[in-house]
Formats: structure tokens, sequence, C-alpha cells
């Protein structure tokens, strides 16, 4: 039998106008009418799917109740409601019209199509979360080696030979990782990938069956839960605070953990040593994997940069991942990972599989920017950029903005998280600003389970200081017409 759409991958968006119960009934109608939820399916109960979608459960039950009512479910007395079997013809105008002779999407293409996306709009400095400066970046450096790359200068580059990775960008990132890091590794284990999401992608379907269970930071990175809903998993909340990592409730049975330990994602705390520790006699215990996320661990504005968990970990179960995004820049595509050896002789059968393998020619550049010293200068210049900015944007945001917002004052990363006063719903602000031409995200899109906190995930690094002046004005323009 078809498995059903798991719904706690669905998302409600507390900033529409529509209310919530009503966004919930649209989405399971349809699910219904184009047999997504197939005839005979039960649904959860209200307090489960309540609880999954972070909703309270009279939203479920009125959702459910409409359906009820307008005959696609049917009501068991006491059971959990099942769906009725209707005609075929009932299936939704918007499916049929988006996919060619009708077929549609299979289930794992409707939970993508469900997943949250953030995508920012070229020239939007203020206030992109994660975004590095673009202006600041060595243009005439990178232009000259990729043009010396593109001559041909023998087979390397013609072929696709090198499916886990050019070996001198391979072997470039492991003695980056080994000094700058505290990575254990050498070049073997060096994968490189199409960016983060590609290695979160690409590991969520190797190491996942459908209903399997991931520790999943919340607040985290919807990037990667994303990758791991769609390949069926259930999230299990590892719960993160201004305190730390809440440790004392693992799932029984997690396969996979996923972790942001030098700078947590969304928040900027660092994770400490006793808490790494515990996390990988955990893992150990359940015998799961674990996916370090470092994706901007080289950005720490107090003392040294925190070496990664990798190098605690004595029985080869964490997978480093890594990016270029935040030290180049995001549309470079170039990120990597670190595998245990279990792992690393068998992934780049995967990749030729996949077909997901970066391209040579801009690894070829990359390996020489790194060689040849041009990334270690460029970190140090962005470093110093950055602790500035960082510094006058927090000085700015308190004398136009105190009073709205407070700013959580962490030391690492190029994007901080302010809390919203109370009574503020942080997508409707969101959204506001983004009319606005602002570009933040709501720190409440970081929750899937329970009752998120209500703030906003601010990126300060691509803005110089009349940009950020100008980004705040708006910004308070966009609170305070939420507050109406
Ligand atoms: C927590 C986290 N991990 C990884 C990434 C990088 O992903 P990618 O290399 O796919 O751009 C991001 C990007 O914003 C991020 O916020």
């Amino acid at each position: 039998m078809r498995q059903a759409f798991p719904l706690d991958a669905l998302t409600l968006d507390r900033a529409q106008d529509e209310s919530l119960h009503r966004q919930l009934y649209r989405a399971l109608s349809a699910l219904i009418k184009d047999r997504v939820l197939p005839p005979g399916a039960g649904l959860p109960s209200t307090r489960a799917l309540a609880a999954d979608l972070g909703v309270a459960r009279n939203t479920v039950v009125a959702a459910y109740d409409q359906l009820i009512t307008e005959g696609y479910l049917l009501n068991r007395c006491g059971a959990r409601p099942v769906v009725v079997d209707l005609p075929v013809g009932a299936a939704t105008f918007a499916r049929s019209a988006s996919t060619s002779a009708g077929r549609g999407l299979s289930l794992r293409g409707e939970v993508i199509m469900s997943q949250p996306v953030h995508h920012g709009v070229p020239g939007q400095f203020a206030f992109h979360p994660g975004m590095p400066d673009a202006r600041s970046f060595p243009f005439n450096v990178w232009s000259r080696l990729l043009a010396r790359r593109a001559n041909f200068a023998g087979e390397t580059l013609f072929g696709t030979y090198h499916v886990a990775g050019l070996p001198a960008l391979r072997k470039a990132v492991a003695v980056y990782l080994r000094t700058a890091r505290g990575v254990r590794c050498t070049a073997d284990q060096i994968v490189i990938t199409t960016g983060a999401q590609a290695a979160f992608d690409l590991l969520a379907r190797l190491l996942l069956d459908p209903g399997d269970c991931v520790w999943m930071e919340e607040p985290g990175y919807f990037g990667a839960q994303s990758a791991f809903v769609a390949a069926g998993a259930k999230l299990a909340p590892l719960r993160v605070g201004l305190d730390g990592w809440q440790m004392d409730q693992p799932p029984h049975s997690a396969r996979l953990f996923f972790v942001t330990p030098a700078c947590q994602h969304p928040l900027g705390v660092t994770m400490r040593m006793e808490q790494r520790l515990r996390l990988l006699e955990i893992a150990e215990h359940s015998n799961a994997w674990v996916i370090e996320d470092d994706f901007d661990g080289e950005y720490r504005f107090q003392g040294q940069p925190i070496p990664a968990m990798q190098g605690s970990d004595q029985s080869g179960r964490v997978i480093y991942v890594g990016t270029f995004a935040k030290i180049l820049f995001p549309a470079l595509r170039l990120g990597f990972m670190v595998l245990p050896p279990e792992l690393h002789e068998r992934i780049p059968h995967a990749l030729s599989t996949t077909g997901q393998f970066a391209p040579l020619l801009l690894q070829a550049a990359l390996a020489d920017f790194i060689t040849e010293g041009h990334m270690t200068r460029h970190l140090k210049r962005m470093r110093r950029i950055y602790a500035a900015r960082r510094q006058r944007f927090h000085e700015l945001t308190e004398m136009n903005l105190g009073g709205r917002l407070t700013l959580i004052s962490r030391e690492a990363g190029i994007q901080v998280v302010a809390l919203l006063r109370e009574g503020l719903d942080d997508r409707r602000v969101a959204e506001e600003a983004r009319r606005l031409g602002i570009n933040v995200l709501p720190l409440s899109k970081h929750y899937r389970h329970g009752h998120p906190e209500q703030g906003l995930v601010l990126g300060y690094a691509a803005c110089d200081e009349s940009q950020t002046e100008h980004g705040l004005r708006k910004l308070r323009e966009a609170i305070d017409r939420s507050a109406e």
C-alpha cells in the first residue's frame, strides 16, 4: 500500500491573513483530492498533529470538522478520522494544470515542494541572513585564477575523472581543516560537493530510510531539516537555548544527529566541551551518525575559532560538513564533507549515480586560491571588517530599535538574532519588512515543534554603515506597521 504523506511536513504560515485552521483545511483537502492522502488512510489524532505542526489543538479540530462536514473525512466516533473515497475527477485544478499530462508528483515530490525555502533579492543587502560582503571579495584575483585554469592544461579538468573532488583541492581543504579547524583528516576523506545543502541531501538519501528518526536542533537550520524530511525521516527536537543544548531526553532510536556546535544556527551559541563529549557519548550509545555543520565557524570575534567537534570523535561517526558560501560567496556552490573511513570509499559511487559532483574548473581555481594564500588573507581581512560592522550594528540597533527588539549578543557568526517585543508576530514583521525591501528571516521559521520564540534573524555582514542605518529605519517601520 502507498505510504501516507507525512503531515508533519506541512508548513503553515502565521504571516498570512488566512487563519491557520483554514490553511490546514485547504492543504488537507488538496492532498485528499489529489489522492496523496489515499482513501482509507487514517489521519493523526488532533493532539498529535497539533504538536507536530506547533499549533493549538483547536486549529486542527476546526480543520478536521470542516473536512468531515464537507465529506472529505469520515468521522469514526472517537477513533481517528479516515479519508473518504472521492471520485477521481476531484483532483485539484492546481495539480493537473501544473503537471504535464496530469500525472502529478511523487509522494516525495510533494514533500519536497512543501518545505520552507528562503531566497534573497539581488542588491538587497539589508539584512540577508548569513550573506557575506560581495563587494569585499577579491574578484581581480579570482578572475585571474579562473582564466589561467580555463586554458586547456591537460586532461585533468576535461573529463569527469574526479567525482569526489579535484585531488589538489581535497588536499588543500584537508590541510586547511587540520590547521585552522582542528579536524582530523587526510585528503582521501574529503569529498567536494556543490555546497553544504547538496551534502545534506546526499547524506540523507544514503543514511536514512523512511520513518528513521533524526535528532535535529530546534531552533535549527531548515535547509538541513528539509533534506531529512524529504528523505522520509521524522524529526525529534534537540532543543537549544542561550545556555546550550538540552540533551537530557534523547529520542529512543535516532539514526542521525544534526548539530552546529561552533556557532549554532540560528542562535549563535557555541557548544561547550562537556556537551560535545556528552553528545558523542549519546551517539555512540544510539549507534547514530552525527552531522556536524560548521557553516561559519571561522567568524569568531572574541578569542580564537573553536575547533571542530569532529576532532574529539573516537568512533568514526561524525561527518563534518563545510561550505565556501560564507568564506567566499554563496553562488560559488562549493562545499565539502569529511567522511569517516566507513563511508569515504563508497561516496564516489553514490556521486556518480546522483550526478551531483562539483565542476572541476571552479575547484581548480579554488585550490589555487587556497594554496597561494589568498583565502587566509581574505578571511583575516573579513574578520576585521565584520567585527567592526557587528559592533556598529549592535550600537545602531540599540539606538534605533531599542524597546522594539533585543539583540541576543553572541560572539560568533555573520548573523545575529533579535527577540521581538511581546505581542509582535515575527512572520508578519518579516513580511512587512520584505515589502519595504528588507530581507530578514522570522526566528519561528526555525522551529517545527511546540511554541516558537518570536524574533528575527538578521545578517549584518553585507551592509556598510549607511546601508545598515537605512535598513534599520525600514525595519522599524515594518515593526510598527505589523503592530497596527
Ligand atoms: C546552517 C547553515 N548550514 C549550511 C549553509 C550553507 O549551505 P550552502 O553551502 O548549501 O550554501 C547555510 C547557508 O546559509 C547555513 O545557514
